[in-house]
């Protein structure tokens, strides 16, 4: 079987193929050249020479809040992406399944299609990410209880309560890490008059950012540009200051994740009060967010092994095991 399945991610794209696993796991990112608007490379190697040649070269991500943002430069990437996961394999024209976000508009949806199509696969199926990323986390979607997964991306957000392989309630926020990183980066420049790179806001909110009051102190020197001066300066973060940058978008989080439980039927509740909750997505890694939400909702809240794997792992076992859950599939 050489057919794929692909998370198409705001921050990562990864690629699975049946039998072999995540065979592909790259940054979503795609260098254009400023001369001749040209694709210089893509990925991992975009992301090396971000900020390394200014004026030259422009390292773009073409998908925005989950969604297609920049179509031809979405085409590149996901032909880029197919073309290296499909070197080794003899089918030309491979069927694909790719992860979306639930709150995806059908023009969004046609636009992840034709560039898939145009990037030379045979036929696009979607499954809708939060069902993907409980499908990847082995929960038991296919039984009749209801699942909470939060799936905490770099774009968006998904909160979705599954049972019998159906959604019965989902919500899609766009505010995830990027809007973190973001955060971070204005909260440094209004506070502390200094401008950073355009890693820096992620650096910070990895190494001390926090969705709860951690007990233990952390510092973390930042480099950047005075904006009154113009100068190269430093500064000392401390835990604290992150986590007051961080509040406001972690509480629109948790606010999702607490709408979910009040729409939700009282025996949905009652399961999910017993099972708990699965967070997912590179943004669950931030520390604190299981105790807040614990402490807020009162459920237990457990974080999916590798959640940077989970959307990928959820469509490739849709693929593997079509028969099973091919319903989930959207379009
Ligand atoms: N240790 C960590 N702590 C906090 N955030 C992290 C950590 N590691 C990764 N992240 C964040 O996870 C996000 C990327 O997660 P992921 O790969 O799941 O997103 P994505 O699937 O590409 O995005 P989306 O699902 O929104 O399209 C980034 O914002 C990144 O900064
Ligand atoms: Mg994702």
């Amino acid at each position: 079987m050489t057919d794929l399945a692909m998370d198409l991610g705001t921050a990562n794209t990864l690629v699975y193929v049946p039998g072999r696993g995540i065979i592909l796991n790259e940054p979503s990112m795609v260098a254009i050249s400023l001369r001749d608007n040209q694709v210089v490379c893509v990925g991992n190697e975009a992301r090396a020479m971000h900020g390394k040649t200014p004026g030259l070269i422009n390292v773009v991500r073409p998908i925005r809040d989950g969604v297609v943002a920049d179509y031809d430069v979405t085409k590149h990437m996901i032909t880029y992406f197919i073309n290296k996961a499909i070197t080794s394999l003899f089918r030309v024209k491979p069927k694909i399944i790719i992860g979306v976000p639930s709150g995806i508009t059908q023009v969004e949806k046609r636009a992840v299609i034709d560039a898939a199509i145009d990037a030379g696969v045979n036929e696009v199926r979607l499954v809708e990410e939060p069902v993907a990323a409980a499908i990847g986390t082995g929960m038991p979607i296919g039984e009749s209880c209801g699942n909470l997964i939060v799936d905490i991306g770099g774009g968006t957000t998904e909160v979705a309560i599954i049972s019998m392989l159906t959604v019965a309630y989902v919500e899609s926020i766009r505010v995830a890490g990027d809007e973190l990183d973001e955060a971070m980066a204005r909260f440094i420049k209004t506070k502390c008059h200094l401008e950073i790179g355009a890693f820096e806001g992620e650096r910070v909110k990895i190494a001390i950012g926090s969705a709860f009051k951690l007990e233990q102190r952390l510092k973390l020197k930042v480099k950047g540009k005075d904006i009154v001066s113009g100068l190269p300066n430093a500064i000392l973060l401390t835990d604290s200051d992150v986590h007051e940058a961080l509040i406001e978008p972690i509480n629109g989080i948790v606010r999702a994740v607490r709408r979910a439980m009040e729409n939700t039927t009282p025996e949905f509740a009652e399961d999910i009060g017993t099972k708990g909750i699965v967070l997912t997505g590179g943004g669950s890694m931030i520390k604190g967010i299981g105790k807040r939400l614990n402490v807020e909702l009162n459920v237990p809240v457990y974080r999916a092994i590798d959640p940077l794997l989970s959307v990928a792992l959820g469509v490739g076992k849709v693929l593997e095991e079509w028969s099973v859950y091919k319903n989930v599939t959207i379009n």
